[in-house]
């Protein structure tokens, strides 16, 4: 590979350093782009331009691979557990036991939320979307947790870690009790992670709630599967609003804000109401297929396509294998499933979706087995949040860490040349 990239421009020759990553992908090194040319890039949706370099997670779109920290994501799927993934994504290598042991009572000194955050929630109404209510309540936290983390302070930076993987979760569970009309529930230090949340959800006072071992696993399957993906929309936005030294609750909070769009984390929940739709419509996935494809129609196949996976998203393929398990040990026969199936083969064998590589992504499948958990629709992208937040802190961590510049993008301006004031009558 060369060690340099030319640009020629106007007969002019510029020379840029070439960088290759440890998985030889190769970047072009434009931080003196403009100051030797005067000519900037222009990239919509950043599709060819890198951002940072990073160490946290690797993806090769054209192989379908995901990897954290090195390690597959088939392996860790299979073989740990999400606050296992959670330290490995934030603090780079598998925790040990007696580590793994501390993280998780560290959490727990954590999970109890200031109890004035119930004067914020309660002024929201019913109907509010639990991802708008989870926003601003992490936004709120920094009300209660004003003290700026010192990055360079590693206890600090550990306890501002614990203090946000505890009460995160306990604020994703109070949208949900918010909008039922329940009671508030508080974490219970003497039950694991994935557990809690489910007690968080559903239990009532009424009576004890009884935790389902097929249902903690495969919700810790599919929260470790959404921990970190690179520089996707909502990582990004951590990122670039970290970039401006703001707080972790103040950055993670505008994440979920991005992660609510249907285009993103959003799409979870639009490809359900997809296919309740179809199967209100009588089921047919051809006709839907054929509005996907037709440009006059706005419709596009929810949970299909992907800025980087071109092949297959490797978490497709783990989480259509989990639904069907989860699915048949539960008992649940949902007809949806079989209509996403459907809708999977003939797109898979369909020219307009091969052509443009569009196959089933993170959020095909995610919902389905959700809803077969009992968790309402509205609330599948904040499973999509707790299962990302260990990716938004450490790609946070990483980019203050590392002293990554604020971000401040160019643009080429093509509005008026300079005109002079109008005054009003000569409006
Ligand atoms: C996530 O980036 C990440 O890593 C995200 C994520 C993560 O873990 O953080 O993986 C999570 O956000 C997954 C994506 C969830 N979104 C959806 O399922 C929404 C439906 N998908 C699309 O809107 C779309 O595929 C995107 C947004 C995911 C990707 O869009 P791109 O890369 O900008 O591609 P594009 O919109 O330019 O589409 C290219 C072509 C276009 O057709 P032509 O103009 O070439 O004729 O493909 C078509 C698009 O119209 N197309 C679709 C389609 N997706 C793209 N046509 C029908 N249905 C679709 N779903």
């Amino acid at each position: 590979m060369s060690k340099t990239a030319i640009l020629e421009i106007d007969g002019n020759k510029y020379e840029f350093p070439v960088i290759v990553g440890s998985e030889n992908e190769v970047a072009i090194d434009i931080e003196k782009l403009r100051a030797a040319t005067g000519a900037i890039t222009l990239d919509p949706g950043y599709k060819n331009s890198g951002s940072c370099k990073s160490d946290i997670t690797f993806l090769d779109g054209e192989q379908g691979i995901l990897r954290y920290r090195g390690y597959a994501i088939e392996d860790l799927a299979e073989k740990a557990n999400f606050l296992e993934v959670s330290y490995l994504v934030i603090f780079g290598e598998l925790p040990t036991v007696a580590q793994l042991e501390k993280f998780e009572n560290d959490i727990r000194k954590y999970t109890l939320v200031n109890e004035e955050m119930k004067n914020i929630i309660d002024g929201f109404p019913k109907t509010a979307h639990p991802m708008g209510v989870l926003s601003s309540l992490t936004s709120a936290l920094t009300a209660f947790n004003p003290k700026v983390v010192n990055v360079e302070n590693e206890e600090e930076m550990y306890t501002a870690v614990c203090k946000t993987m505890g009460k995160f979760l306990v604020l994703a569970t109070w949208t949900f009790r918010k909008t039922s009309g329940f009671p508030l529930n508080y974490y219970d230090n003497t039950k694991g992670y994935v557990e809690n949340f489910l007690r968080l959800m559903f239990e009532l006072p009424t009576g004890p709630y009884t935790i389902n071992p097929v249902i903690v696993d495969a919700l810790d399957k599919l929260f470790i599967l959404h921990a970190d993906h690179e520089q996707n929309c909502s990582t990004s936005t951590v990122r670039m609003v970290g970039s401006s030294h703001a707080g972790l609750f103040a950055s993670i909070s505008a994440g979920v804000s991005a992660l609510w769009g249907p285009l993103h984390g959003g799409a979870n929940q639009a490809v359900l109401e997809m296919l309740e739709e179809i199967q209100k419509d009588g089921g047919d996935a051809e006709k839907y297929l054929a509005k996907a494809k037709d440009k006059n129609d706005p419709f596009r196949l929810m949970g299909f396509g992907h800025r980087v996976y071109k092949n297959f998203d490797p978490r497709a393929k783990i989480i259509k294998k989990a639904a069907d398990e989860v699915l048949a040990t539960l008992g649940v026969n949902d007809p949806i499933l079989n209509i996403a199936k459907q809708l999977e083969e003939s797109a898979l064998q369909d020219e307009y979706f091969k052509s443009r590589n569009l196959y089933p992504n993170v959020d095909f499948y995610s919902g389905i087995i959700y809803r077969a958990l009992g968790i309402p629709t509205d609330m599948f992208t904040v499973l999509f949040a707790i299962g990302r937040l260990p990716g938004w802190i450490a790609q946070w961590k990483e980019m203050r860490v590392n002293k990554e510049p604020i971000g401040r993008p160019r643009q080429v301006y093509t509005g008026y040349a300079l005109r002079s004031f109008k005054p009003m009558n000569e409006r």
